[in-house]
């Protein structure tokens, strides 16, 4: 029985309240949402940013080439370049299967080169899959120093499996090989992968939360430095996202592969408002967080980041006539991005050092952009003593707006709806900025279903919410699960994407007070797809069988000691399914059994048959 209590009037509920949080892992971004296919196009990539990469990962050669790192170079950031001899053909095989092409569509190829003096060097480009060519092969003619080609395609054939050959006429070097759709998301040029891109505008994202997580807070603080290329492995800085892609310094991602940045703050701004959302970036706070646990103490490269996020305001904000505003306008943009939340820091596990830092940043802020509210955070847990330091230092400081983040199991979902219903409504509001349920797919987005009831129901206190993470290449999986799931020509959404969906597309305007009441049926046998959060929380279940795809994988977290058949009880355990039925316990401990990229994780359908135990 729901009783609705029309004479009261519950929380508003804000347009933005539903949002999506953007991080390049599963390498979302370059072979995912940024529409470039081709793989390590300016020979970048290094054993820094993954041990099995070389600066040729993704290019075959045929012939003479190689990659050359001297005074010759495109320019500072741009460190590596190839060298190609006469009659030598490079190839490249782009992402997942290869470069994948539609029949009548367009694709732009680009590519910087330099010849000796002002010898010429024809160059012939193709795109072809095994069965032969996909596209007219096109020629372009280099000349003298470093300059910008270009010729287009229109492709005769459809193919997931292209690659992009470059074959030189006459020693030639290149850097920036390049192949782009022409059709982008709104099709802007250096664009987003356009289904992609409209799968995450189909949400109708209240706001964007970029460009991380881990991704912001870890690695080195310290500049790129120009004179040597060293500084890999830095933090995400914005600075080094912005201008001529080729002028961007590459870096290392925290997830263990190569970041071009081509996908940079102000594609992430643009695309925020191309959606209508409010765009939210995260910066670093000089404190890395994500197992790295280090706080950075020099008030030089701190005064720099904070004046590097003064600078930040003033790129989206500020009047073309403002040294970065001039920046924005120069790149496309003269009206302003209207920025008017920031956040400092993601996760820091070291909640004193954390905000020492964190009022500085917000100090200089508020000082310089009254208007912008700037969001603090919680660490990386929903609970323990580190969160509730993080929580009292944010309420002693009177903070607009605390970040939380929590990965749970779909039974704590179902448990937590009330979590909000007690919190101080005098002290900070929350932004919920990572959550997700880490069960199997479809009790995870009934829980999240029912935990998002709970937040509308605080709308009061929780301004923002969105689920994490937002993307992942099928083929380069670094945690599961995701919302949103591709490969070089397919995406698809999973049973999470849809729950955001109806709540982000369907957001009220306030909350109606109402209470439920009644008694859900327990009894007789549980049949279907695992529904874990129904059952497993039972102490009263024998007959337990599970059936399914061999190789299936069935997680659970407290199942009640004394029951044979599930074995033990605390922590999480795994049953395999062997020859269709066969159900075997594994003890295996919970840390390994979530860990990210376990291949069979939670991604088959089971069907789990129990009956009530008589009593
Ligand atoms: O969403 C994946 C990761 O989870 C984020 O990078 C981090 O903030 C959190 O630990």
């Amino acid at each position: 029985t729901i009783d609705v209590d029309t004479a009261r009037t519950g929380a508003k509920i804000d347009d933005t309240m539903y949002g999506v949080f953007y991080e390049d892992i599963n390498r979302a971004a370059d072979g995912g949402l940024y529409a470039e296919l081709v793989q390590n196009r300016s020979f970048e990539y290094s054993t820094d940013d993954n041990t099995a990469y070389t600066s040729l990962t993704s290019w075959d050669v045929a012939g003479a080439a190689r990659v050359l790192n001297d005074d010759g170079r495109l320019n500072a950031r741009n460190r590596n370049y190839l060298s190609m001899d006469a009659g030598s053909t490079v190839t490249n095989s782009g992402y997942n299967t290869g470069i994948a092409v539609i029949r009548g569509r367009r694709y732009d190829f680009s590519v910087w080169a330099r010849t000796d003096a002002s010898a010429r060097a024809p160059l012939t480009i193709g795109i072809t899959d095994s069965t032969g060519d996909l596209a007219t092969a096109r020629r372009v003619t280099a000349r003298g120093g470093w300059a910008k080609y270009e010729a287009s395609f229109t492709a005769t054939r459809t193919s997931a499996n292209g690659r992009l050959s470059v074959r030189a006429g006459a020693p030639v070097a290149l850097d920036m090989i390049s192949l782009f759709p022409r059709d982008t998301y709104k099709g802007r040029e250096n664009g987003l992968r356009k289904d992609l891109a409209q799968k995450i505008a189909d949400l109708r994202p209240g706001f964007l939360r970029f460009p991380g997580g881990c991704l912001v807070n870890t690695g080195s603080h310290e500049a790129y430095d120009e004179q040597s290329g060293w500084q890999r492995k830095r933090s995400y800085q914005w600075k080094d996202t912005i201008g001529p892609v080729e002028q961007r310094a590459t870096n290392s991602n925290f997830w263990g592969y190569n970041q071009s940045y081509g996908l940079g703050y102000y594609e992430y701004f643009q695309f925020a408002e191309d959606t209508g959302a409010m765009p939210l970036p995260v910066v670093p706070a000089l404190v890395t967080g994500c197992g790295q646990n280090k706080a950075t103490d020099d008030d030089a490269l701190l005064k720099r980041h904070i004046q590097d996020t003064l600078d930040l305001i003033e790129f989206a904000n500020g009047p073309v006539t403002s040294e970065w505003g001039r920046k924005r306008a120069d790149m496309g943009h003269p009206k302003p991005f209207r920025l008017t939340h920031l956040e400092v820091g993601n996760e820091e596990n070291l909640p004193e050092a954390f905000f020492a830092r964190f009022k500085k940043f917000r100090e200089a802020i508020e000082a310089a952009y009254p208007d912008v509210t700037v969001i603090s955070n919680s660490g990386p847990d929903d609970s323990g003593s580190t969160f509730d330091t993080a929580w009292k230092l944010n309420r002693e400081a009177n903070v607009d707006m605390v970040d939380e983040h929590y990965y749970n199991s779909p039974r704590w979902f179902l448990e937590n709806n009330g979590r909000y219903d007690s919190y101080d409504r005098g002290g900070p509001k929350v932004f919920l900025g990572e959550y997700a349920s880490q069960g199997n797919r479809f009790s995870d987005s009934l829980s999240e279903a029912a935990f998002m009831t709970g937040l509308e129901r605080n709308a009061d206190i929780v301004k923002l919410a969105s689920y994490a993470p937002l993307l992942a290449n099928e083929d380069y999986v670094q945690w599961k699960p995701n919302m949103i799931w591709f490969d070089n020509d397919q995406s698809w959404g999973s049973a999470n994407y849809e729950t955001q969906k109806l709540f982000m597309r369907n957001v009220g305007d306030e909350v109606v007070p109402s209470t439920a009441s009644g008694t859900p049926a327990t009894t007789g046998p549980i049949t279907g797809a695992v529904g874990l959060s129904t059952w497993a929380t039972s102490a009263a279940y024998d007959d337990v069988k599970v059936t399914g795809e061999d190789g299936g994988t069935l997680l659970a977290d407290d199942f009640s000691a004394g029951d044979a058949q599930w074995r033990k009880s605390t922590g999480r355990g795994s049953w395999t399914v062997r020859d269709g039925a066969y159900v075997q316990s594994d003890e295996t401990a919970e840390d390994t059994l979530v860990t990210a990229g376990d291949p069979n994780w939670s991604n088959y359908d089971l069907e789990v048959k129990a009956t009530k135990k008589a009593g």
